[in-house]
């Protein structure tokens, strides 16, 4: 047995040495989280005036294409892959129409005669109308505009590749993920159209019902093919109660006229069509209006 007093130098050493291995892990692994968080902000992720990539977007869009019944006979996984590929990784400022090509081709579908229903500014109501009557469908209601609908994303050239802090706006830079995926969607729809398409306009809007500006104006009308298209049905709605800005023979739905003959479309315009007006109806229920029989009716 060793003597007692030779046993605290040898505690002291092995107690510095412990301490000594303590402080070099600790120092190492410090070194690393600094250096990590270094990388980490090297390659900065670039900063827009839009709210950023959609929540769980690769499950949204997942979901969406599944729950669609046309989409039956789609692969809703590589619907997703190609859409993430058009934009992962990329600047947001830099995309185009080629991107999103693979996408375009997988998740497009016919469109039977007869059945497109284009629209501007009536957002709110023409979706109404399209899931009470099933004999029309709007952009939103293929597979493509409602996988999209009301969801965004936009990806960066650092990792993760998508931002979803932050995404551009159409005044930050024209070529962002989402205004070329909408500008090729509608491009893609009205090419598919044929027979009769019908317009729905918004009547109480003081600038005019028809824009050129607008994505109807700017591409729809354009893409329209006059040896598939015969008509064009033009729905002018009012708000009920509303300000009756434009008739069928106002200003801006002359303009449209003098367009769609000159590419030689046959062109309609009625003023608040009956079966839309009454889903308007359904929140006015005690406006004139909204009568189910018309005064003149009424009367013996
Ligand atoms: C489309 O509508 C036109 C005019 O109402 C009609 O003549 C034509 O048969 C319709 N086509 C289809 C495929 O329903
Ligand atoms: C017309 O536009 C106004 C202003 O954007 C909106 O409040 C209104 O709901 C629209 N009307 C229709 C029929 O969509």
């Amino acid at each position: 047995m060793p003597p007692r007093h030779s046993k605290w130098p040898r505690t002291i050493l092995l107690a510095g040495i412990a301490l000594l291995l303590v402080s070099l892990v600790v120092a190492a692994v410090l070194a690393s989280v600094l250096t990590r968080g270094k990388q980490e902000m090297g390659p900065r992720r670039l900063k827009w005036k839009d709210k950023g990539t959609t929540r769980n977007l690769r499950e949204v869009i997942l979901g969406r294409c599944y729950s669609y019944v046309a989409a039956r006979d789609k692969d809703c996984l590589k619907i997703w892959e190609s859409l993430k590929q058009a934009f992962i990784y990329k600047n947001p400022c830099n995309i185009t129409p080629e991107d999103y090509q693979p996408l375009m081709e997988l998740a497009s579908h016919p469109i039977p005669c007869n059945k497109s229903l284009f629209w501007s500014k009536t957002n709110d109501l023409v979706h109404r109308y399209t899931k009470s009557n099933h004999n029309f469908l709007t952009l939103e209601d293929t597979l493509l505009g409602y996988m999209a609908d009301r969801v965004s994303w936009c990806g960066d050239p650092s990792a993760p590749g998508i931002n979803y802090e932050s995404c551009p706006k159409r005044t930050e830079c024209e070529s962002n993920p989402i205004s070329v995926f909408w500008k090729m969607a509608s491009k893609m729809f009205a090419e598919a159209a044929c027979g009769v398409v019908q317009v729905m306009l918004n009547g109480s809007i003081e600038a005019g019902a028809f824009r050129s500006s607008s994505i109807f104006g700017s591409i729809e009308i354009s893409n329209l093919n006059p040896d598939k298209v015969s008509a064009v049905q033009i729905w002018l709605m009012h708000d009920i109660g509303g300000p009756q800005s434009e008739s069928c023979s106002g200003h801006s739905i002359k303009r449209l006229k003098g367009i769609l003959e000159e590419r030689n479309f046959k062109f309609n315009c009625e003023e608040n069509h009956r079966p839309v007006q009454l889903l308007q109806c359904v929140n006015n229920p005690d406006h004139a209006d909204c009568r189910l029989c018309s005064s003149k009716m009424e009367t013996p």
